[in-house]
């Protein structure tokens, strides 16, 4: 039996390191050099190539290298039977939390216009917006924005949340499901979006909704870029009915040379790195999933395919 790692352009020496550390008995292989197919049984996966898990006979299971797995529910080379799993760790849930404060304070604050007005050796005070002005609303209340909601409500702001379900939690007010968006959109000056990529959810940050926020918001997306229509973000500056974004996720990665986010000075890029789980700490998860499937123990974090997430 054994592991397999599978991506098109990830470095796996350091998650290999980590893996044998953990486990010194550990058959780890890497894909496309996978010299005994027949004996690989878990595949974890991060960009991989289409069709490439359709070669593994005896697959039991498939883990993703991160939070997100639309990228395993869309590969119908994966037999409907074959569990996925991904991987959540404290560190990634951190992360993101740190992530999203970090972005918010710096629109607060105007950080991006003084990195400007040093360009030009501008000398110009502006005042920082309140918090109780800069309620947030959190499109997805799950590993990740429950705890970026929570950091978010000890730090002071007005904090609302939209998921499919409802949640009755301390310090929050919980909207959920289609019938509730409006309500939610129009309390929200601050939209954070993390939810998982589905049918449901693709292009769910258009120009409709950005009217619906309150005037002019502010957009953080750290969820997929397919949640993005990238047009309909410049028609809402445009528009007014947005001030300005922060990204780290494009429908294109890496962002292309000549996309025009690159110019726009109302959106801060980075490459996606919101959360990154750190080699040990992924060694860890991915070591008890490998150890449950193969005693056919309940996975963790196991994904729902009827949900899609
Ligand atoms: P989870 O699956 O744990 O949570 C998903 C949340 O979204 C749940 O609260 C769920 O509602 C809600 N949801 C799902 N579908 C809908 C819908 N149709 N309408 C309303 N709410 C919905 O996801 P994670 O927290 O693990 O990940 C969130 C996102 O962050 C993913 O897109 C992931 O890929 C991305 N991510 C990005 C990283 C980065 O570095 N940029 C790092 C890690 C994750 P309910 O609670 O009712 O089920
Ligand atoms: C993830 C990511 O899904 O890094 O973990 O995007």
């Amino acid at each position: 039996m054994s592991l397999l790692l599978i991506s098109k352009n990830r470095d796996f020496s350091s998650l290999e390191k980590a893996l044998l550390h953990k486990d010194p008995n550990l058959d780890v292989e890497i894909w496309p050099r996978v010299e005994k197919k027949e004996r690989v049984t878990f595949a974890v996966c991060w960009n991989h190539p289409e069709k490439v898990l359709g070669n593994y006979p005896n697959l039991r299971t498939v883990s993703s290298l991160g939070a997100g797995v639309n990228h395993l529910l869309n590969d119908q080379s994966l037999s409907q039977d074959i569990p996925i799993c991904r991987l959540i760790t404290e560190s990634l849930q951190d992360q993101m939390a740190e992530y999203v404060l970090n972005a918010i304070t710096n629109y607060r604050l105007h950080i991006s216009d003084y990195y400007e007005q040093k360009k030009h050796g501008t000398w110009e005070q502006k005042s920082s917006i309140p918090k109780k002005y800069s309620s947030i609303g959190i499109m997805g209340l799950g590993e990740m924005g429950l705890n970026v909601a929570t950091l978010l409500a000890q730090q002071g702001y007005p904090v609302n949340s939209w998921s499919r379900t409802k949640k009755n939690l301390k310090d929050l007010t919980s909207f959920a499901g289609t019938e509730e968006l409006d309500d939610f959109l129009a309390e929200t000056k601050i939209l954070v979006n993390l939810l998982p990529l589905t049918d449901e959810t693709d292009g769910i940050l258009d120009l409709d909704l950005f009217k619906k926020l309150k005037k002019p918001g502010y957009l953080i997306n750290v969820g997929r870029g397919d949640h993005l229509v990238e047009e309909d973000l410049i028609y809402a500056f445009d528009m007014d009915y947005l001030e300005g974004a922060c990204l780290d996720v494009f429908e294109e990665e890496p962002l292309p040379k000549n996309h025009s986010f690159w110019n726009r000075k109302q959106i801060m890029v980075t490459p996606h790195i919101a959360a990154i789980t750190p080699a040990k700490e992924a060694a860890e998860v991915l070591i008890e999933n490998y150890k449950r499937a193969m005693s056919g123990m309940d996975l963790m974090y196991e994904v729902d395919r009827e949900k899609g997430y």
